[in-house]
């Protein structure tokens, strides 16, 4: 049953990537229980117009959990606290009364802040491009299932293709590592035979692009997959290890695999 409650809000100001950042505090209801998190912001950014003022920067697209370009750290959780959800997802029956929400930007070394709750996540843009497609010939479009694919495989093939790149897992990493996201992208393409043909250099790629975009290195905390709005599992990670060592120890190229 939906409720009215007011909130207070400390949000993080930032005016642009080289200014000063500070909390700043507002009151914000009596809003309906129905109205998403996202939904919420509009409000307070209505308001603060309506005043005068500069509405809080956040970013937002689908807000249907798909795009993957909302998020910000609510009350300490990328994405708020509700397991499984995107932020434009995450409605406020989850909150009660006068409570106090404390709403920041994911922070990551590879993630500037742009403005407000905006960060530039553009870096994993560049892991993607080192390694997350495969080749494509041109021409007719080959009969669907002329290759045949165990259905474990496409199961977990289609679990990593769920990642809607959105660096939560960054955010909630201590050292903002980005493994989980690389991990559900090679997963997704070495589980498929689509993906053979760079499958011995994927992963050795996609690593270097997250060191020189200033990713750190994964040391097995798991924050990433309880933040993660996808579910995407550790296992991914693991596989992203073995696929790294295979090219390692085995020596092979492009198109061996
Ligand atoms: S692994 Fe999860 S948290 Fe990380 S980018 Fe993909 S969907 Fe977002
Ligand atoms: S706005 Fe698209 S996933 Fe949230």
């Amino acid at each position: 049953m939906s409720r009215a409650i007011t909130l207070t809000l400390k949000v993080w100001r930032q005016a642009g990537p080289e200014q000063p950042g500070r909390f700043e505090t507002h009151q914000v209801g009596p809003v309906s229980t129905d109205l998403s998190f996202l939904e919420m912001l509009d409000v307070l950014n209505e308001e603060l117009t309506l005043a005068g003022g500069e509405p809080v920067a956040f970013d937002h697209d689908c807000r249907e959990g798909i795009c993957g370009m909302c998020g910000a750290v609510v009350n300490g959780h990328p994405h708020g606290p509700e397991p499984g959800t995107t932020l434009c997802q995450l409605h406020l029956r989850h909150f009660n009364d006068h409570d106090t929400i404390v709403i920041e930007p994911f922070r990551a070394r590879a993630f500037p802040i742009v403005k407000d709750l905006v960060v530039d996540r553009s870096s994993l843009d560049a892991v993607l491009i080192a390694g997350g497609y495969i080749s494509v010939n041109t021409g007719a479009a080959p009969e669907a299932n002329a290759i045949a694919v165990p259905v474990r495989r496409a199961e977990q093939a289609l679990d990593a293709a769920q990642c809607i790149g959105c660096g939560a897992c960054v955010a909630a990493c201590p050292n903002a590592s980005a493994m989980l996201f690389a991990g559900a992208k090679v997963s997704h393409l070495a589980l498929l035979p689509q993906g053979a043909p760079e499958r011995a250099s994927r992963a050795t790629r996609m690593v270097a692009a997250m060191d020189q975009m200033g990713f750190g290195n994964c040391t097995n905390v798991g924050e990433c997959a309880a933040a993660c709005p996808k579910q995407i599992s550790l296992a991914n990670i693991a596989r992203l290890n073995r696929e790294f060592l295979r090219t390692a120890f085995r020596g092979e190229e492009d198109g061996e695999g």
